[in-house]
Protein backbone atom coordinates (compact mmCIF):
# COMPACT_ATOMS: atom_id res chain seq x y z
CA UNK A 1 0.00 0.00 0.00
CA UNK A 2 1.39 3.16 -0.82
CA UNK A 3 0.45 6.33 1.33
CA UNK A 4 0.32 8.69 -1.76
CA UNK A 5 -2.51 9.71 -3.90
CA UNK A 6 -2.23 9.35 -7.87
CA UNK A 7 -2.19 12.61 -9.54
CA UNK A 8 -4.38 10.83 -12.09
CA UNK A 9 -7.48 10.13 -9.68
CA UNK A 10 -10.52 9.44 -11.71
CA UNK A 11 -9.68 11.41 -14.41
CA UNK A 12 -10.02 10.02 -18.08
CA UNK A 13 -8.30 11.14 -20.77
CA UNK A 14 -9.86 13.05 -23.54
CA UNK A 15 -9.27 10.40 -26.13
CA UNK A 16 -10.72 7.44 -24.21
CA UNK A 17 -13.79 9.48 -24.22
CA UNK A 18 -13.92 10.42 -27.61
CA UNK A 19 -13.37 6.73 -28.57
CA UNK A 20 -15.85 5.59 -26.19
CA UNK A 21 -18.48 2.52 -26.86
CA UNK A 22 -21.21 3.94 -24.90
CA UNK A 23 -22.90 7.14 -23.05
CA UNK A 24 -21.05 7.36 -19.39
CA UNK A 25 -22.48 9.72 -16.67
CA UNK A 26 -20.52 11.02 -14.46
CA UNK A 27 -16.74 11.02 -16.04
CA UNK A 28 -14.08 13.47 -15.34
CA UNK A 29 -11.33 14.80 -17.67
CA UNK A 30 -8.98 17.61 -17.77
CA UNK A 31 -7.01 19.72 -20.33
CA UNK A 32 -6.80 22.83 -22.33
CA UNK A 33 -9.03 24.54 -24.22
CA UNK A 34 -8.93 25.22 -27.94
CA UNK A 35 -12.09 27.36 -28.38
CA UNK A 36 -14.56 28.39 -25.65
CA UNK A 37 -17.78 30.03 -27.95
CA UNK A 38 -20.23 31.57 -25.59
CA UNK A 39 -24.38 32.60 -26.80
CA UNK A 40 -27.96 31.80 -25.93
CA UNK A 41 -27.27 30.62 -22.30
CA UNK A 42 -24.66 27.71 -23.49
CA UNK A 43 -20.89 27.68 -23.81
CA UNK A 44 -18.86 24.98 -26.26
CA UNK A 45 -16.03 24.60 -25.07
CA UNK A 46 -13.07 22.57 -27.11
CA UNK A 47 -11.11 20.69 -24.78
CA UNK A 48 -7.96 19.48 -25.92
CA UNK A 49 -5.09 17.36 -23.28
CA UNK A 50 -3.17 16.38 -25.84
CA UNK A 51 -3.83 12.56 -26.06
CA UNK A 52 -5.46 12.70 -29.63
CA UNK A 53 -5.85 15.37 -32.57
CA UNK A 54 -9.58 15.89 -31.50
CA UNK A 55 -10.62 18.05 -28.85
CA UNK A 56 -13.39 17.02 -26.84
CA UNK A 57 -16.43 18.68 -27.00
CA UNK A 58 -17.61 20.20 -23.55
CA UNK A 59 -21.21 21.70 -23.10
CA UNK A 60 -21.76 23.87 -20.47
CA UNK A 61 -25.26 25.46 -19.56
CA UNK A 62 -26.22 28.04 -18.08
CA UNK A 63 -27.52 26.72 -15.11
CA UNK A 64 -23.75 26.09 -13.45
CA UNK A 65 -23.25 28.13 -10.38
CA UNK A 66 -20.06 29.57 -11.96
CA UNK A 67 -21.05 30.06 -15.76
CA UNK A 68 -20.61 33.54 -15.95
CA UNK A 69 -16.76 32.72 -15.24
CA UNK A 70 -16.61 30.03 -17.73
CA UNK A 71 -18.79 31.96 -20.64
CA UNK A 72 -15.80 34.39 -20.03
CA UNK A 73 -12.92 31.94 -20.19
CA UNK A 74 -10.26 32.18 -22.90
CA UNK A 75 -8.54 30.07 -25.45
CA UNK A 76 -5.73 28.02 -23.50
CA UNK A 77 -7.38 27.76 -20.72
CA UNK A 78 -6.81 24.98 -18.31
CA UNK A 79 -9.84 23.72 -16.75
CA UNK A 80 -11.31 20.35 -15.15
CA UNK A 81 -14.85 18.89 -16.12
CA UNK A 82 -17.03 16.35 -14.62
CA UNK A 83 -20.18 15.22 -16.53
CA UNK A 84 -22.02 13.09 -18.74
CA UNK A 85 -20.74 11.92 -21.85
CA UNK A 86 -23.53 11.94 -24.26
CA UNK A 87 -24.30 11.33 -27.66
CA UNK A 88 -23.59 14.66 -29.80
CA UNK A 89 -26.10 16.27 -32.35
CA UNK A 90 -23.52 18.12 -33.66
CA UNK A 91 -22.24 16.32 -37.03
CA UNK A 92 -18.10 15.11 -37.03
CA UNK A 93 -17.94 14.00 -33.37
CA UNK A 94 -19.69 11.09 -31.63
CA UNK A 95 -19.82 12.16 -27.94
CA UNK A 96 -19.97 15.23 -26.33
CA UNK A 97 -19.49 16.01 -22.49
CA UNK A 98 -22.55 17.80 -20.54
CA UNK A 99 -20.91 19.61 -17.74
CA UNK A 100 -22.04 18.89 -14.69
CA UNK A 101 -19.33 20.98 -12.90
CA UNK A 102 -16.07 22.86 -14.06
CA UNK A 103 -13.39 23.74 -12.27
CA UNK A 104 -11.35 26.45 -13.54
CA UNK A 105 -7.85 25.69 -13.06
CA UNK A 106 -5.77 28.34 -14.52
CA UNK A 107 -7.10 31.54 -16.60
CA UNK A 108 -5.62 32.68 -19.83
CA UNK A 109 -5.00 36.22 -20.39
CA UNK A 110 -6.13 37.40 -23.75
CA UNK A 111 -3.23 37.80 -25.56
CA UNK A 112 -2.50 34.25 -25.75
CA UNK A 113 -0.58 33.57 -29.30
CA UNK A 114 -2.17 30.48 -30.39
CA UNK A 115 -5.81 31.24 -31.88
CA UNK A 116 -7.73 28.79 -33.69
CA UNK A 117 -6.19 29.88 -37.45
CA UNK A 118 -4.08 27.61 -39.21
CA UNK A 119 -0.74 29.40 -38.30
CA UNK A 120 2.53 29.43 -40.52
CA UNK A 121 5.50 26.97 -39.08
CA UNK A 122 7.76 29.81 -38.84
CA UNK A 123 5.57 31.50 -36.60
CA UNK A 124 4.97 28.35 -34.54
CA UNK A 125 8.82 28.26 -34.03
CA UNK A 126 8.43 31.90 -32.59
CA UNK A 127 6.15 30.21 -30.03
CA UNK A 128 7.82 27.17 -29.70
CA UNK A 129 7.08 26.97 -25.73
CA UNK A 130 3.47 27.04 -26.97
CA UNK A 131 3.51 25.01 -30.27
CA UNK A 132 3.23 21.97 -28.17
CA UNK A 133 -0.66 22.77 -28.01
CA UNK A 134 -1.33 23.34 -31.81
CA UNK A 135 -2.27 20.53 -34.36
CA UNK A 136 0.56 19.89 -36.12
CA UNK A 137 3.01 19.96 -33.25
CA UNK A 138 0.78 17.73 -30.94
CA UNK A 139 0.61 15.42 -33.84
CA UNK A 140 4.36 15.49 -34.56
CA UNK A 141 5.07 15.11 -30.41
CA UNK A 142 2.72 12.13 -30.46
CA UNK A 143 4.63 10.60 -33.48
CA UNK A 144 8.36 11.11 -31.90
CA UNK A 145 7.26 9.29 -28.29
CA UNK A 146 5.85 6.78 -30.74
CA UNK A 147 8.85 6.19 -33.07
CA UNK A 148 11.27 6.09 -29.87
CA UNK A 149 9.16 3.53 -27.96
CA UNK A 150 9.25 1.80 -31.10
CA UNK A 151 13.66 2.14 -31.49
CA UNK A 152 13.67 0.46 -28.47
CA UNK A 153 11.46 -2.31 -29.03
CA UNK A 154 12.91 -3.02 -32.33
CA UNK A 155 16.37 -3.60 -30.93
CA UNK A 156 15.19 -5.41 -27.58
CA UNK A 157 12.69 -7.92 -29.61
CA UNK A 158 16.47 -8.65 -31.44
CA UNK A 159 18.47 -8.96 -28.37
CA UNK A 160 20.48 -5.65 -28.79
CA UNK A 161 22.29 -4.26 -25.65
CA UNK A 162 21.11 -0.77 -25.73
CA UNK A 163 24.54 1.27 -24.46
CA UNK A 164 24.83 4.61 -23.05
CA UNK A 165 27.38 6.65 -24.83
CA UNK A 166 29.19 9.64 -23.27
CA UNK A 167 28.19 12.99 -24.44
CA UNK A 168 31.30 14.48 -23.22
CA UNK A 169 34.02 13.31 -25.40
CA UNK A 170 37.79 14.08 -26.34
CA UNK A 171 37.52 12.27 -29.70
CA UNK A 172 35.95 13.45 -33.21
CA UNK A 173 33.89 10.63 -34.36
CA UNK A 174 33.54 11.71 -37.95
CA UNK A 175 36.86 13.86 -38.42
CA UNK A 176 34.46 16.78 -39.54
CA UNK A 177 35.78 19.35 -36.84
CA UNK A 178 32.08 20.07 -35.85
CA UNK A 179 32.52 19.67 -31.95
CA UNK A 180 31.26 22.19 -29.91
CA UNK A 181 33.80 22.79 -27.12
CA UNK A 182 33.33 22.21 -23.77
CA UNK A 183 35.34 23.89 -21.10
CA UNK A 184 34.93 26.11 -17.30
CA UNK A 185 38.48 28.07 -18.96
CA UNK A 186 37.94 31.61 -18.66
CA UNK A 187 36.94 32.76 -22.14
CA UNK A 188 38.31 35.98 -21.58
CA UNK A 189 42.15 35.00 -19.62
CA UNK A 190 42.54 31.11 -20.84
CA UNK A 191 45.82 29.93 -18.78
CA UNK A 192 48.24 29.88 -21.70
CA UNK A 193 51.60 27.76 -22.47
CA UNK A 194 53.64 28.77 -25.97
CA UNK A 195 51.17 31.37 -26.66
CA UNK A 196 48.32 28.57 -27.01
CA UNK A 197 45.61 28.14 -24.68
CA UNK A 198 46.77 25.24 -22.44
CA UNK A 199 44.31 22.75 -21.72
CA UNK A 200 45.84 20.84 -19.76
CA UNK A 201 44.83 23.00 -17.22
CA UNK A 202 41.20 22.93 -18.41
CA UNK A 203 38.70 20.38 -16.68
CA UNK A 204 39.69 17.11 -17.90
CA UNK A 205 43.29 18.32 -18.22
CA UNK A 206 42.36 17.80 -22.43
CA UNK A 207 40.24 19.49 -24.86
CA UNK A 208 36.82 17.94 -24.99
CA UNK A 209 33.62 18.53 -26.61
CA UNK A 210 30.01 17.55 -27.27
CA UNK A 211 29.68 14.43 -28.55
CA UNK A 212 28.99 13.79 -32.47
CA UNK A 213 28.50 10.51 -32.37
CA UNK A 214 28.48 7.51 -29.60
CA UNK A 215 29.94 4.60 -32.44
CA UNK A 216 33.28 4.76 -31.46
CA UNK A 217 32.58 3.75 -28.05
CA UNK A 218 29.64 1.82 -29.51
CA UNK A 219 32.20 -0.19 -31.10
CA UNK A 220 34.08 -0.84 -27.65
CA UNK A 221 30.56 -2.52 -26.65
CA UNK A 222 30.03 -4.70 -29.81
CA UNK A 223 33.37 -6.34 -29.59
CA UNK A 224 31.93 -7.49 -25.91
CA UNK A 225 27.92 -7.83 -26.48
CA UNK A 226 28.03 -8.47 -29.83
CA UNK A 227 24.75 -6.54 -30.85
CA UNK A 228 24.28 -3.35 -29.55
CA UNK A 229 22.71 0.03 -29.89
CA UNK A 230 22.97 3.62 -28.49
CA UNK A 231 19.97 6.40 -28.77
CA UNK A 232 20.86 9.56 -27.71
CA UNK A 233 21.39 13.32 -28.53
CA UNK A 234 24.39 14.27 -30.74
CA UNK A 235 25.67 17.69 -31.37
CA UNK A 236 27.76 19.48 -34.27
CA UNK A 237 28.36 22.68 -34.59
CA UNK A 238 28.14 22.70 -38.74
CA UNK A 239 27.40 26.01 -39.97
CA UNK A 240 25.24 25.19 -42.79
CA UNK A 241 21.82 26.50 -42.04
CA UNK A 242 19.68 23.90 -44.16
CA UNK A 243 15.88 22.87 -43.75
CA UNK A 244 17.97 19.24 -42.60
CA UNK A 245 20.55 20.57 -40.46
CA UNK A 246 20.27 20.57 -36.67
CA UNK A 247 23.03 21.13 -34.24
CA UNK A 248 21.46 19.21 -31.82
CA UNK A 249 20.04 16.42 -33.03
CA UNK A 250 18.88 12.33 -31.73
CA UNK A 251 20.71 9.69 -33.41
CA UNK A 252 19.91 5.84 -33.27
CA UNK A 253 23.11 3.85 -33.75
CA UNK A 254 23.50 -0.10 -33.65
CA UNK A 255 26.84 -2.00 -33.72
CA UNK A 256 27.00 -5.49 -34.73
CA UNK A 257 29.96 -7.66 -34.66
CA UNK A 258 30.58 -9.99 -37.14
CA UNK A 259 28.68 -8.14 -39.44
CA UNK A 260 29.89 -6.80 -42.93
CA UNK A 261 28.59 -4.33 -45.14
CA UNK A 262 26.01 -6.46 -46.37
CA UNK A 263 24.29 -7.36 -42.90
CA UNK A 264 24.74 -3.69 -42.41
CA UNK A 265 22.38 -2.89 -45.11
CA UNK A 266 20.24 -5.88 -44.20
CA UNK A 267 19.52 -4.23 -40.87
CA UNK A 268 19.26 -0.93 -41.64
CA UNK A 269 16.29 -1.86 -44.35
CA UNK A 270 14.64 -4.22 -41.75
CA UNK A 271 14.76 -1.30 -39.21
CA UNK A 272 13.32 1.44 -41.52
CA UNK A 273 10.31 -0.95 -42.11
CA UNK A 274 9.91 -1.84 -38.80
CA UNK A 275 9.43 1.65 -37.43
CA UNK A 276 7.25 2.60 -40.71
CA UNK A 277 4.95 -0.32 -40.16
CA UNK A 278 4.93 0.63 -36.46
CA UNK A 279 3.49 4.48 -37.06
CA UNK A 280 1.21 2.93 -39.56
CA UNK A 281 -0.08 0.46 -36.89
CA UNK A 282 0.09 2.94 -34.20
CA UNK A 283 -0.11 6.63 -35.65
CA UNK A 284 -3.44 5.97 -37.55
CA UNK A 285 -5.05 9.53 -36.51
CA UNK A 286 -1.92 11.46 -36.32
CA UNK A 287 -1.15 10.16 -40.21
CA UNK A 288 -4.78 10.95 -41.51
CA UNK A 289 -3.96 14.73 -40.23
CA UNK A 290 -0.04 14.69 -42.12
CA UNK A 291 -1.72 13.23 -45.41
CA UNK A 292 -4.42 15.56 -45.42
CA UNK A 293 -2.71 18.59 -44.05
CA UNK A 294 1.22 18.20 -44.96
CA UNK A 295 2.01 15.64 -47.52
CA UNK A 296 -0.31 14.06 -49.85
CA UNK A 297 0.19 10.56 -50.53
CA UNK A 298 2.35 10.20 -47.44
CA UNK A 299 -0.24 7.05 -45.97
CA UNK A 300 0.13 5.25 -49.48
CA UNK A 301 4.17 6.21 -49.77
CA UNK A 302 4.28 4.52 -46.34
CA UNK A 303 2.56 1.68 -47.37
CA UNK A 304 4.94 1.44 -50.65
CA UNK A 305 7.83 1.33 -48.44
CA UNK A 306 7.04 -1.20 -46.21
CA UNK A 307 6.53 -3.94 -49.20
CA UNK A 308 8.97 -1.98 -51.32
CA UNK A 309 12.47 -4.02 -51.76
CA UNK A 310 15.08 -1.32 -51.36
CA UNK A 311 17.59 -0.33 -54.60
CA UNK A 312 21.27 -0.40 -53.81
CA UNK A 313 23.95 0.80 -56.33
CA UNK A 314 27.66 1.81 -56.06
CA UNK A 315 29.28 5.46 -55.63
CA UNK A 316 30.70 4.94 -58.93
CA UNK A 317 27.15 3.69 -60.40
CA UNK A 318 25.60 6.71 -58.56
CA UNK A 319 27.99 8.81 -60.31
CA UNK A 320 27.78 7.43 -64.03
CA UNK A 321 24.21 8.20 -63.26
CA UNK A 322 24.12 11.43 -62.45
CA UNK A 323 26.89 12.31 -65.32
CA UNK A 324 24.63 11.51 -67.52
CA UNK A 325 21.23 12.34 -66.24
CA UNK A 326 21.80 16.06 -68.39
CA UNK A 327 20.54 18.21 -65.14
CA UNK A 328 22.87 20.92 -64.08
CA UNK A 329 23.01 20.55 -61.03
CA UNK A 330 24.59 23.53 -58.55
CA UNK A 331 27.35 21.58 -57.43
CA UNK A 332 29.27 19.46 -59.99
CA UNK A 333 29.63 15.93 -60.03
CA UNK A 334 32.75 13.86 -60.54
CA UNK A 335 34.38 10.72 -59.27
CA UNK A 336 35.71 11.81 -55.64
CA UNK A 337 33.71 14.48 -54.89
CA UNK A 338 31.09 13.73 -52.40
CA UNK A 339 27.27 13.59 -53.16
CA UNK A 340 25.53 17.09 -52.77
CA UNK A 341 21.52 16.83 -51.22
CA UNK A 342 20.61 18.08 -55.20
CA UNK A 343 22.26 14.84 -56.32
CA UNK A 344 21.25 12.99 -53.51
CA UNK A 345 17.53 13.58 -53.84
CA UNK A 346 17.97 13.27 -57.67
CA UNK A 347 19.04 9.37 -57.04
CA UNK A 348 16.03 8.63 -54.85
CA UNK A 349 13.17 10.44 -56.35
CA UNK A 350 14.03 10.86 -59.99
CA UNK A 351 16.56 7.30 -60.97
CA UNK A 352 15.12 4.95 -58.64
CA UNK A 353 11.75 6.72 -57.22
CA UNK A 354 12.30 5.23 -53.38
CA UNK A 355 14.59 4.02 -50.97
CA UNK A 356 19.00 3.78 -52.29
CA UNK A 357 20.94 2.35 -50.88
CA UNK A 358 24.71 4.15 -52.10
CA UNK A 359 27.67 1.41 -51.32
CA UNK A 360 31.62 2.37 -51.65
CA UNK A 361 32.51 5.71 -51.69
CA UNK A 362 35.61 7.15 -52.05
CA UNK A 363 37.76 6.33 -49.04
CA UNK A 364 38.63 10.36 -49.66
CA UNK A 365 35.41 11.88 -48.66
CA UNK A 366 34.52 9.53 -45.68
CA UNK A 367 35.33 8.93 -41.62
CA UNK A 368 38.94 6.91 -41.01
CA UNK A 369 37.24 4.39 -39.45
CA UNK A 370 35.79 2.91 -42.54
CA UNK A 371 36.84 -0.49 -44.07
CA UNK A 372 38.96 -0.09 -46.75
CA UNK A 373 37.67 -2.19 -50.01
CA UNK A 374 40.39 -4.30 -51.91
CA UNK A 375 40.48 -1.81 -54.44
CA UNK A 376 42.18 0.70 -52.15
CA UNK A 377 40.52 3.59 -53.38
CA UNK A 378 36.54 2.94 -51.88
CA UNK A 379 35.80 2.09 -48.62
CA UNK A 380 32.91 -0.31 -47.30
CA UNK A 381 30.53 2.53 -47.13
CA UNK A 382 26.62 3.07 -46.83
CA UNK A 383 24.14 6.00 -47.24
CA UNK A 384 20.24 4.75 -47.77
CA UNK A 385 18.58 7.75 -49.51
CA UNK A 386 15.39 8.57 -48.76
CA UNK A 387 12.68 10.63 -51.14
CA UNK A 388 12.17 14.38 -50.02
CA UNK A 389 14.63 13.99 -47.30
CA UNK A 390 17.59 12.43 -49.18
CA UNK A 391 20.49 10.90 -46.28
CA UNK A 392 18.17 9.49 -43.74
CA UNK A 393 21.10 6.70 -42.58
CA UNK A 394 25.03 6.81 -42.84
CA UNK A 395 26.70 3.77 -42.31
CA UNK A 396 29.62 1.10 -42.89
CA UNK A 397 31.80 -1.71 -42.41
CA UNK A 398 34.49 -0.66 -39.64
CA UNK A 399 38.61 -1.13 -40.47
CA UNK A 400 39.14 -4.16 -38.36
CA UNK A 401 43.12 -4.45 -39.42
CA UNK A 402 45.08 -2.62 -37.01
CA UNK A 403 47.94 -1.53 -39.63
CA UNK A 404 45.41 -0.65 -42.13
CA UNK A 405 43.99 1.42 -39.38
CA UNK A 406 46.98 3.53 -38.88
CA UNK A 407 47.65 4.09 -42.10
CA UNK A 408 44.55 5.38 -42.60
CA UNK A 409 44.56 7.47 -39.54
CA UNK A 410 48.37 9.00 -40.60
CA UNK A 411 46.80 9.33 -43.41
CA UNK A 412 43.93 11.91 -42.11
CA UNK A 413 46.23 13.29 -39.42
CA UNK A 414 44.96 11.50 -36.60
CA UNK A 415 47.48 10.57 -34.42
CA UNK A 416 46.97 6.57 -33.64
CA UNK A 417 48.27 7.41 -30.01
CA UNK A 418 45.27 9.42 -29.56
CA UNK A 419 42.56 6.51 -30.10
CA UNK A 420 44.84 4.46 -28.05
CA UNK A 421 41.55 3.06 -26.56
CA UNK A 422 40.01 2.54 -30.22
CA UNK A 423 42.94 0.41 -31.65
CA UNK A 424 43.17 -2.06 -28.76
CA UNK A 425 40.31 -3.65 -29.63
CA UNK A 426 42.02 -4.15 -32.31
CA UNK A 427 44.99 -6.09 -30.71
CA UNK A 428 42.27 -8.24 -28.67
CA UNK A 429 40.23 -10.35 -30.49
CA UNK A 430 38.94 -8.03 -33.17
CA UNK A 431 36.48 -9.10 -35.65
CA UNK A 432 35.07 -7.64 -38.78
CA UNK A 433 31.85 -5.55 -37.47
CA UNK A 434 29.96 -2.74 -39.07
CA UNK A 435 26.90 -0.63 -38.13
CA UNK A 436 25.17 2.59 -39.19
CA UNK A 437 23.41 5.93 -37.79
CA UNK A 438 19.67 6.99 -37.96
CA UNK A 439 18.81 10.72 -37.81
CA UNK A 440 15.78 10.16 -35.83
CA UNK A 441 14.73 13.66 -36.80
CA UNK A 442 15.52 12.84 -40.39
CA UNK A 443 13.48 9.66 -39.58
CA UNK A 444 10.56 12.09 -38.37
CA UNK A 445 10.41 13.89 -41.72
CA UNK A 446 9.65 11.39 -43.54
CA UNK A 447 6.95 9.91 -42.06
CA UNK A 448 5.28 13.36 -41.16
CA UNK A 449 6.04 14.93 -44.20
CA UNK A 450 7.38 17.99 -42.26
CA UNK A 451 9.89 19.99 -44.25
CA UNK A 452 12.08 21.38 -42.03
CA UNK A 453 14.00 20.14 -38.76
CA UNK A 454 12.80 22.83 -36.84
CA UNK A 455 9.36 21.15 -36.81
CA UNK A 456 10.29 17.91 -35.32
CA UNK A 457 11.63 18.56 -32.17
CA UNK A 458 10.75 20.01 -29.48
CA UNK A 459 13.14 23.15 -29.20
CA UNK A 460 15.07 23.46 -32.13
CA UNK A 461 18.87 24.43 -31.47
CA UNK A 462 20.71 25.86 -35.54
CA UNK A 463 22.95 28.73 -36.14
CA UNK A 464 21.76 31.53 -34.51
CA UNK A 465 19.03 30.02 -31.79
CA UNK A 466 18.93 28.51 -28.83
CA UNK A 467 16.24 30.25 -27.10
CA UNK A 468 13.43 28.17 -25.01
O1 LIG B 1 26.33 10.04 -41.64
P1 LIG B 1 26.63 10.40 -40.21
O2 LIG B 1 27.53 11.53 -39.98
O3 LIG B 1 27.21 9.05 -39.57
C1 LIG B 1 27.68 8.94 -38.29
O4 LIG B 1 27.65 9.76 -37.43
C2 LIG B 1 28.18 7.54 -38.00
N1 LIG B 1 29.02 7.61 -36.80
C3 LIG B 1 27.01 6.62 -37.85
C4 LIG B 1 27.45 5.20 -37.59
O5 LIG B 1 27.95 4.56 -38.50
N2 LIG B 1 27.28 4.73 -36.38
O6 LIG B 1 25.26 10.68 -39.43
C5 LIG B 1 24.25 9.66 -39.37
C6 LIG B 1 22.89 10.26 -39.68
C7 LIG B 1 22.79 10.90 -41.06
O7 LIG B 1 22.52 9.95 -42.05
C8 LIG B 1 21.62 11.85 -40.86
O8 LIG B 1 20.39 11.15 -40.93
C9 LIG B 1 21.81 12.29 -39.43
O9 LIG B 1 22.60 11.33 -38.78
N3 LIG B 1 22.46 13.61 -39.33
C10 LIG B 1 21.85 14.74 -38.98
N4 LIG B 1 20.57 14.99 -38.65
C11 LIG B 1 20.24 16.24 -38.33
N5 LIG B 1 21.11 17.28 -38.29
C12 LIG B 1 22.41 17.08 -38.61
N6 LIG B 1 23.28 18.10 -38.55
C13 LIG B 1 22.82 15.76 -38.97
N7 LIG B 1 24.00 15.22 -39.33
C14 LIG B 1 23.76 13.91 -39.53
MG1 LIG C 1 26.61 10.79 -43.50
Amino acid sequence: MTRFRSHRGERLPVKSLLQSEAARDDVQTRGWARTVRSGRGVTFIALNDGSSLDSLQVVVDSSLPNYDAVSRLGTGACISVSGDLVESPASGQKWELQARQVEIVGLSDPDYPLQKKRHSFEYLRTIAHLRPRSNSFGAVSRMRSAVSFAVHRFFHERGFLYVHTPIITASDCEGAGELFRVTTLDAENPPRSDGKVDFSRDFFGEETGLTVSGQLEGEMFATAFSDIYTFGPTFRAENSNTSRHAAEFWMIEPEMAFCDLDGDCALAEEFLRYLVQSVLENCADDLDFFDQRIEKGLIDKLQQLVKAEFAAMSYSDAVAALEKSGRSFEFPVSWGADLQSEHERYLTEEVVGGPVFVTDYPAGIKAFYMRRNDDEKTVAAMDLLVPRVGEIIGGSQREERLDVLDARMREVNIAPESLWWYRDIRRWGSCPHAGFGLGFERFLMYVTGMENIRDVIPFPRTPGHAAF
